[in-house]
């Protein structure tokens, strides 16, 4: 066997030792989520809105929450940001995640850590990327003031699947108590909670509506400058809304 196969055979089998993946990312060239329910995920997210983050990151610190094996760290790395931190609850992805970083070169931080815990960080990121996680989570609010509060120093690119009406409806600010068939609206902001399972997958929690996503980032202090593609926002931080409490510091 040459040197050039048995190379490529040992990486096979650590990925293969690493599995299962949730994310595909090419590691010496060998794919580590080859049959992925969703085709070549996340590559084929990002095509569809690696626009509207900059090119060039120079200098800018970054952190990825709920970073998996890391797609996301990696790619804001090869545009050449400075700091970047990917956090994970599971030390599995984490360990997924070190494996490519040691393979690629690419100098990237690994640290496993709840969302609910980013008041430990102490710091402030210019991008905070917080993609496909929040439907996993039981406080989904609470998750997205903390990081406002604690994390986000400027910027937040955000994902989350939706399901329901895609339309923004027209609100009034007030409605008067007597008022019940606003509720059946389809348009209206919703958030679908999964007693159960969806997708097979125990830990999909709330998934909200298009109407209730953009509603609950802005409540939560987020402006949406873009939309590239369904369920993507880049945000920039601004005013939380005025009925909104500071977040205890979950230390
Ligand atoms: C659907 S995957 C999304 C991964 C990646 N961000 C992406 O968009 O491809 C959800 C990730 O969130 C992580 N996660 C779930 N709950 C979390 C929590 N409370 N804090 C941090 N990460 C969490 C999971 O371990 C998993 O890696």
């Amino acid at each position: 066997m040459d040197a050039a196969r048995k190379a490529d055979d040992d990486i096979k089998r650590r990925l293969a030792e690493l599995g299962p993946w949730f994310q595909n990312i090419h590691v010496q060239g060998v794919p580590t989520a080859p049959d992925h329910f969703l085709g070549d995920y996340p590559t084929f997210k990002w095509q569809g809105f690696k626009e509207v983050v900059p090119q060039d990151l120079a200098g800018r610190s970054v952190l990825d929450v709920g970073c998996n094996a890391g797609f996301y760290s990696f790619e804001m790395k090869k545009r050449n940001a400075g700091r970047v931190l990917g956090i994970d609850a599971d030390p599995h992805y984490l360990r997924q995640a070190r494996f490519v970083a040691e393979q690629t070169g690419l100098d990237v931080e690994f640290r496993q850590m709840s969302v609910y815990d980013v008041g430990k960080l102490g710091e402030k990121f210019d991008l905070v990327i917080f993609m496909g996680v929040l439907y996993h989570l039981r406080h989904p609010l609470l998750a997205l003031d903390l990081l406002y509060e604690h994390v986000v120093g400027d910027q937040m690119l955000f994902q989350c699947l939706q399901r329901g009406d895609e339309r923004l409806p027209q609100l009034q600010e007030n409605y008067d108590f007597s008022e019940w068939s606003l509720f059946d609206r389809h348009d209206y902001p919703k958030l679908f909670f999964v007693e159960e399972r969806y997708a097979s997958d125990p830990t999909n929690w709330f998934i909200p509506n298009r109407a209730a996503m953009e509603a609950m980032l802005r409540s939560s202090g987020f402006v949406i400058d873009a939309h590239p593609e369904r369920e993507v926002y880049l945000c920039h931080r601004s005013e939380r809304h005025y009925a909104v409490e500071v977040p205890p510091q979950i230390c």
